[in-house]
């Protein structure tokens, strides 16, 4: 029989948890359909199934009827949003993750005391860009060694950084060690600051994959820190692909293979990665092996 080694932590972490069951509540206590800004969750899946039971997923407030309630998504916002909704006589349901709240108050805090503020990320992730909306003028991006380089500053001396919650740990390091060469005195985040979540789940994929010959990544496209847990598989030794579900999976990958690592991102609910196990096991006899790196407790 082939083994698979299923990672853990994997799936859903708290805060997306928490953003779905914010929404679920209010489907079954309000009925729909209830508006919500941006994916909830990178996931085709979650989001078919609640657009299915009432939820409209809106890009921007200008498309929710005035007066209406409207949930933001663990991404979190940036204050003209806010700003935006109240305007618009919006009910709003806050489900921004505690931890990326915690990189807008970082955020506010370092941009008051003058200087310039560094959010290390990729542009267009909604994330950054709520981070981004804190300061303008004062905020900065930087998604790479080469920008950390050449990012404009008023003052080198009061320089701080915040970072994407969703980066892989690896590519974090090498933009701050740019960013602290340039700045001496630049000031940022203890390393419990860094998600958890997204810690623990690259981390646990690292231990399956340096064993495994194939490893399968649950998750949607749209959903960056599933790449980065392919990109990480990868360079631990391993192939390794993106599946969105069973579909997905190509007989011929496992040709030869006998060690398959499973594990999922942190927008993929557990029961697809169910359906991918027993899909594999549709492919041939299997044994499931759970290699657990940390244990998660909390948020
Ligand atoms: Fe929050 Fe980290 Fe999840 S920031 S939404 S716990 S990936």
């Amino acid at each position: 029989a082939r083994r698979v080694l299923l990672a853990a932590p994997r799936s859903f972490c708290a805060g997306v948890e928490r953003a779905i069951e914010l929404v679920e509540r209010l489907l079954s206590e309000r009925g729909g359909p209830v508006y919500v800004r941006k994916p909830v969750v990178h996931n085709a899946h979650v989001a078919a199934e609640l657009r299915s039971r009432g939820v409209v997923f809106v890009e921007e407030l200008t498309e929710v009827p005035h007066g209406a309630t409207v949930v933001f998504s663990s991404h979190g916002v940036s204050p003209a949003v806010r700003v935006a909704a109240r305007r618009r006589g919006l009910e709003v349901i806050d489900a921004t993750c505690p931890l990326v709240e915690r990189l807008h108050a970082e955020a506010r805090r370092a941009a008051e005391e003058g200087g310039t503020v560094i959010v290390v990320g990729h542009a267009g992730n909604e994330e950054v860009d709520g981070i981004l909306g804190e300061a303008p003028g004062r905020i900065a991006l930087v998604q790479s060694v080469e920008e950390a380089r050449h990012v404009p500053v008023a003052d080198p001396s009061r320089v701080s950084y915040v970072i994407q919650t969703t980066l892989s740990v690896h590519e974090t390091a090498e933009v701050v060690d740019a960013l602290r060469a340039r700045f001496p005195m630049l000031k940022g985040p203890s390393s419990e600051d860094v998600c958890y979540a997204t810690t623990n789940r690259q981390n646990a994929v690292r231990v399956i994959a340096v064993e495994s010959e194939l490893v399968l990544v649950v998750g949607s496209k749209s959903s960056p820190n599933a790449h980065q847990l392919v990109e990480i598989a990868r360079r631990s030794g391993s192939a390794a692909h993106l599946v969105e579900d069973p579909r997905d999976i190509q007989p011929h990958w496992l040709t030869e293979v006998r060690t398959i690592g499973v594990t999922a991102g942190a927008s993929t609910p557990p029961p697809l990665v169910n359906s991918v196990i027993r899909a594999l096991g549709g492919l041939g006899p299997v044994t499931v092996e759970k290699r657990e790196s940390v244990r998660e407790t909390s948020g």
